[in-house]
């Protein structure tokens, strides 16, 4: 079974824009196109329901309603309980709050695993629990590969150690790290584990009960969803931490890490991300039950998708000796996240792709300690070429045509 690309596209209005014709987009992992159902739920919140919600008279019933569908159709697709997920303003802002719960919660003396593959929003706010008297240990990746290898983790963790962050994929490197593994090791020293997931989920949202850890983030606007931060906090861990919302607030579990009042439309919209994924799953001849099951069934088209994508594009660029790939050069390593270190500044080159028609970014994109510590200058930047399961073949060979153009 493959992507009817048809029938995918056509649930992204950005394909029929008028303005967007001819150009193919690679910036995917700064911020992914919405999909049609987010964008309608978005609409109908703000024509017909855009009042305060959970009040006794039928519009905010219904937007009351909207917002807690949104909840429960994601967390179940994630494997997780409806309590368990949250919404904030955006990952870096959910890590931050996580960061001063944990400050509370832990002990002077007692330690912290960081890696310098991450992007800075799940590092620096955690990073900065030293100023509390918490010893931050980092696991750091291999120089030249950016791989971070779970046996230097083992190396790290003893019974001071209480927390463990990394990325499920990095946004420079693009390698999938093994989640379960990771959690498992952690978890047998003591340790409780927080994931930052925003550089996996667009490419398939992951069962974050199978794969276990206590935390786990995304950015739904990566997601093709509106600008929200989704944050799994698992019950136990979440019961433990110091509430860090209105001291009533403290019983409800999905509102303990989310001071800031919502945004009761993006919420309400994300609704749409699960119609998106249940549409796929409906089209492709999914399973007819279990929302697990249709997620998981839509994560595996989407990546074999993009494993099918991402080969040629690897392939053209491994052997050239004017660039360096950061990470691996066999797609099913990694997500469809391609940085290259060039020989100049990366920006320019970005732009330059514009002209032949790819629109693509360069920069450090956040992720300063990652390539700094793979000997990437920061200042220049890396180019970075990132797709998911909607990008075309046709797409992918524009970019190849046009990198050949510009470097
Ligand atoms: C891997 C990764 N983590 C975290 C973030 C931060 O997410 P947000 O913009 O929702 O704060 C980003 C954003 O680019 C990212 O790429």
């Amino acid at each position: 079974m493959t992507l009817d690309m048809d029938f995918v596209r056509g649930q992204f209005p950005a394909f029929q824009e008028p303005s967007l014709q001819g150009q193919a987009f690679f910036e995917n992992a700064g911020g992914s196109y919405t999909c049609r159902q987010v964008i309608d739920r978005l609409t109908r919140y703000y024509t017909q329901r855009k009042v305060q919600p959970y009040a006794p008279y039928a519009a905010s019933e219904l937007a009351g309603a909207e917002m807690d569908e949104a909840r429960a159709r994601l967390a179940a697709m994630m494997g997780v309980a409806t309590e368990e997920l949250s919404f904030g303003p955006s990952t870096t802002q959910n890590t931050y709050v996580l960061a001063q719960a944990f400050r509370q919660f832990l002990k002077p003396g007692e330690a912290i695993v960081v890696t310098n593959q991450d992007h800075e929003a799940n590092t620096g706010p955690w990073r900065r629990l030293a100023e509390s008297g918490i010893e931050v240990r980092e696991w750091r990746i291999n120089p030249q590969t950016g791989h971070l290898d779970p046996a230097d983790l083992e190396q790290l963790l003893d019974e001071n150690v209480r927390l463990v962050c990394f990325p499920h994929c990095s946004n420079v490197v693009g390698e999938i790290n093994p989640v379960t593994e990771i959690t498992a090791l952690s978890h047998a020293a003591g340790a409780f584990v927080c994931v930052d997931g925003v550089s996996y989920a667009p490419h398939g949202l992951p069962n974050v009960g199978d794969l276990g850890p206590d935390i786990y983030l995304f950015s739904a606007y990566k997601t093709y969803g509106p600008h929200q931060g989704l944050m799994v906090v698992r019950r136990e861990l979440g019961a433990l931490l110091p509430n860090q919302a209105h001291y009533f607030n403290a019983d409800c579990l999905y509102k303990r890490f989310t001071p800031a009042g919502p945004d009761h439309a993006q919420v309400a919209a994300s609704a749409g991300m699960a119609d998106y994924i249940e549409a796929l799953n409906a089209h492709h001849g999914g399973p007819a039950e279990g929302a697990a099951e249709q997620a998981a069934f839509v994560h595996d088209l989407m990546r074999a998708h993009e494993i099918a994508l991402l080969q040629p594009l690897l392939d053209a660029v491994k052997t050239r000796n004017d660039l360096r790939l950061l990470g691996p050069a066999e797609a099913e390593k990694r997500a469809p996240t391609v940085a290259l270190a060039l020989n100049r500044p990366a920006e320019p080159v970005a732009r330059q792709l514009g002209e032949y028609g790819v629109m693509a970014g360069g920069g450090d994109f956040y992720a300063v300690r990652a390539i700094t510590a793979m000997g990437v200058d920061p200042e220049q930047g890396v180019l970075r070429l990132s797709f998911t399961h909607y990008t075309s073949p046709e797409e992918v060979e524009t970019l190849i045509a046009a990198l050949d153009q510009v470097l």
